[in-house]
């Protein structure tokens, strides 16, 4: 029988406790929610996005290419964006949208504390499989229900510590997202559910795969 033994993340990656769990995204993968959002809200250029999480700043390169503002910070110093651990308050001003791709182990903790801080929304790129499991419906999916789940149909390839423009991987990811609006309540309503169609060639720039400064 033959096994996969690419270095690309499983489902069931295990990372040690105090790993601070460092796979960046591919820029594509990032683009690929903002094409979403900006279907609803064509003026993305005028927001604030907060990117607490940043490592490298992968993802908030990404998020500049839609959005005005970018404030970036990690609990690490990776040399990119502010060092902070986002699960301590702060005295960060608000933020229109706070979007991530958190570390596995606190990605529950990182969205409850991203709804209470965004003024409109928030996002998590995570394994698909984190949408299973009754003790985090009960404490998350069935108290703070997303109003979209975004599953990518490509493969996302992520690494630790790197992104590989050749990279494989065997595990699902989807973008779950959270809106705050007064109109469209985060407690309330039914998720949209929605598949990115393939964009991975579409939404690639020259230079995603070169080093972040
Ligand atoms: C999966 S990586 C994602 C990096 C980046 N968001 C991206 O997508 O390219 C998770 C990041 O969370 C950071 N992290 C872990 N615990 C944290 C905390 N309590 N507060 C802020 N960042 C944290 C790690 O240092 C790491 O950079």
């Amino acid at each position: 029988m033959s096994q996969n033994t690419s270095h690309a993340v499983m489902a069931q990656r295990a990372e040690p406790r105090d790993s601070f769990d460092f796979f960046p995204t591919p820029l594509w993968a990032t683009r690929a929610l903002c094409e979403f959002i900006l279907q609803a809200d064509p003026i993305l250029k005028t927001k604030r996005v907060w990117e607490p999480a940043c490592g490298q700043g992968h993802m908030s390169r990404a998020l500049g290419d839609y959005f005005g503002l970018v404030y970036s910070s990690d609990a690490h110093d990776y040399g990119h964006g502010a060092v902070r651990d986002f699960l301590f308050p702060g005295d960060e001003p608000a933020f229109d949208w706070i979007i991530t791709n958190p570390p596995f182990r606190l990605a529950e903790q990182f969205v409850h504390a991203m709804i209470d801080r965004a003024v409109e929304g928030c996002a998590i790129l995570v394994r698909t499989t984190f949408l299973e499991g009754v003790g985090r419906y009960r404490t998350l999916f069935s108290q703070r229900k997303p109003t979209a789940i975004l599953q990518f149909t490509e493969r996302v390839p992520m690494h630790k510590g790197r992104v590989e423009e050749n990279g494989s991987t065997a595990t699902a990811y989807c973008w779950i997202v959270w809106e705050c609006r007064p109109h469209r309540p985060c407690a309330s309503g039914v998720p949209a559910m929605v598949w990115i169609p393939p964009c991975r060639r579409k939404l690639e720039r020259p230079g995603d795969y070169e080093a972040t400064s």
